[in-house]
């Protein structure tokens, strides 16, 4: 979907069905945890503005998924939104559970309207700060989302911290986001992304209802977030970016921040002020309530460059910090961090640094991918990957095809077939775009070795030492730098999962 620039990006693996991982940890007895997940429309205000919005249990955000490492995940799906959908799980490795990775015409058909559904898979090997969203058309933006949580016992971090609070930033648009879809794909748009209304701090945020159209249900002063600090207590920050469209600069007044985690993988600490966060990207960082008892700002700025030029007058999204004892105040004093940070790329992955370092393995093979957003033939602005955009097989699901031995014959199915095991690609991705786009790899997480200019990136450049891994990365836009960007992200076969699955491949 070029709306969204969230680039689900499919490489075909030949995944073998395989027992979970044994469970590590010590005396921990894994549980199994059931969700029971009504997916329906209901009308709500989030930001004083009335409208309806698809949703998890009738709430926005959904619920929190939390279980612990090596926990088993259910989650029964009753359809009530009167229209098809699917719940995918962002980060989970689904390692034996392929099928239930939630997306629609790869993973599975579409759960019908008045349909139930259960997903079940465990998360064996894996920790940190996810989320779980509808993959069909755009329901996730209309409010089909929540955090997923995997707590680990064996925390490297955890007398670091006091308590953990889950952040969730996202922008959001006061008309359905289906109706923005279709209009986005006609010749009309020119390819124009609809911009957001507002954007909302864990479900929260106020509008002003002078800019909403006459008629319309709204009220000013909806509220903002409150986040209770206790002085000299620690908190993990679990920093989620739902957005469909938007990046953002998280940052708390006066108060530092120490990046631990980046996409459910410990980071080294990395003290900052402000943090760039792109669409679909997790950070947890540790902030000390170390400022007098007060009242202080929460702020996550739009980054605009990466915005249609409308973007202009949006506002700061904002929550309140508020310490134990300190008098409300639903309008703290301004205090901004004042470094300045580059639009649309990712916190420097060369200070964000993986807190076990790893030797990189060589790769086995290339692979190099072209990304561009133009006109169709019928004048739809689309996006593609070598010349070719994505079309779903609605009659013959990827992983069915996979399991039948059936040829993926058709172009516009953008495959690439990695089926021997062990395997390690390097995906080069040249952007001639100039939107920067995240790129995610459902199943893996991957190294980011770098980000370049021009057409032939130089190998010495490239960070083979300790570059982070993760499984959402920000491909930069062409004028950042001056000719087209190229990004290389090496992607390979943990240790582990050659030890469990000698058939899973790259
Ligand atoms: C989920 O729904 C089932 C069937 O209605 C019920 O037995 C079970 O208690 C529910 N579980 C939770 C965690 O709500
Ligand atoms: C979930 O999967 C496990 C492992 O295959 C199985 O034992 C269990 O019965 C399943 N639970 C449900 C609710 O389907
Ligand atoms: C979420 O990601 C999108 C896409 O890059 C980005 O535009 C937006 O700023 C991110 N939001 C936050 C809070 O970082
Ligand atoms: C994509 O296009 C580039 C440039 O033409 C080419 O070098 C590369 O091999 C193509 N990739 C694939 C997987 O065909
Ligand atoms: C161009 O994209 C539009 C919108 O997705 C689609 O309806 C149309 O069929 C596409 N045209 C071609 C020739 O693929
Ligand atoms: C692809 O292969 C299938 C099965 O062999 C066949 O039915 C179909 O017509 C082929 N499609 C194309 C575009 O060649």
């Amino acid at each position: 979907m070029t709306f969204y620039r969230i680039f689900f990006f499919y490489i075909i693996f030949w995944t073998a069905v395989v027992s979970p991982t044994p469970i590590l940890n010590r005396g921990y007895k894994p549980k199994t945890n059931v969700f029971n997940f009504t997916i329906e429309k209901v009308t709500l205000a989030p930001d004083g503005f009335t409208r309806q919005l698809s949703t998890v249990n009738g709430q926005y955000p959904g619920p929190a998924i939390e279980v612990n490492k090596g926990d088993r995940i259910v989650m029964n799906i009753n359809n009530k939104l009167g229209e098809p959908t699917a719940i995918h799980a962002h980060g989970m490795l689904q390692r034996g559970t392929p099928w239930f990775d939630g997306v629609p015409w790869m993973a599975q058909c579409v759960i019908p309207d008045d349909y139930e559904f259960t997903y079940n898979f465990s998360v064996s090997d894996q920790v940190g700060t996810h989320w779980y969203h509808a993959h069909e058309t755009m329901q996730y933006v209309d409010g089909v989302f929540g955090p997923l949580i995997i707590h680990d016992p064996d925390d490297p971090y955890k007398s670091e911290y006091d308590e953990e609070i889950i952040v969730m930033l996202n922008d959001y648009h006061h008309t359905n986001a289906q109706i923005l879809l279709k209009q986005f794909l006609t010749p009309e748009s020119q390819g124009v992304e609809p911009v957001p209304d507002n954007g909302l701090i864990n479900g929260k945020s106020n509008f002003d209802c002078s800019k909403a159209p006459p008629g319309s249900k709204c009220v000013d002063n909806a509220g903002l977030a409150k986040f209770e600090f206790v002085k000299d207590k620690k908190y993990r920050l679990r920093i989620i970016n739902t957005s469909a469209f938007s990046a953002f600069f998280f940052s708390i007044d006066k108060h530092e921040m120490e990046v631990i985690e980046a996409d459910g993988l410990y980071t080294k600490r990395n003290k900052i002020h402000r943090l760039p966060i792109n669409v679909a990207q997790r950070y947890s960082v540790i902030v000390t309530a170390n400022q007098p008892v007060d009242n202080y700002i929460m702020r996550s700025e739009f980054q605009k460059k990466c915005m249609p030029d409308a973007a202009a007058s949006l506002p700061i999204m904002k929550a309140i910090v508020h310490y134990e004892g300190a008098p409300d105040d639903p309008e703290p004093k301004d205090n901004p961090w004042s470094d300045s940070l580059t639009e649309c790329v990712d916190l420097d992955h060369k200070t964000l640094q993986p807190l076990k370092e790893e030797k990189i393995p060589e790769s086995t093979k290339k692979l190099e991918l072209t990304i561009a957003f133009h006109k169709n033939t019928t004048g739809v602005v689309r996006a593609f990957l070598n010349d070719s955009s994505y079309i779903p097989d609605i009659n013959f699901p990827t992983l069915d095809k996979i399991f039948k031995k059936s040829p993926f014959n058709d172009t516009s199915a953008n495959a690439y077939i990695f089926d021997k095991p062990g395997e390690v690609v390097d995906i080069y991705l040249i952007n001639t775009d100039d939107g920067e786009h995240p790129f995610h790899i459902h199943g893996y997480q991957f190294w980011v070795l770098g980000t370049g200019n021009g057409d032939k990136v130089d190998e010495n450049d490239l960070n083979t030492l300790n570059p982070i891994k993760r499984d959402t990365a920000t491909i930069p836009a062409t004028g950042f730098f001056e000719k087209e960007e190229i990004m290389t992200v090496l992607l390979g076969v943990q240790e582990s999962d050659k030890k469990v699955n000698k058939k899973n491949s790259v």
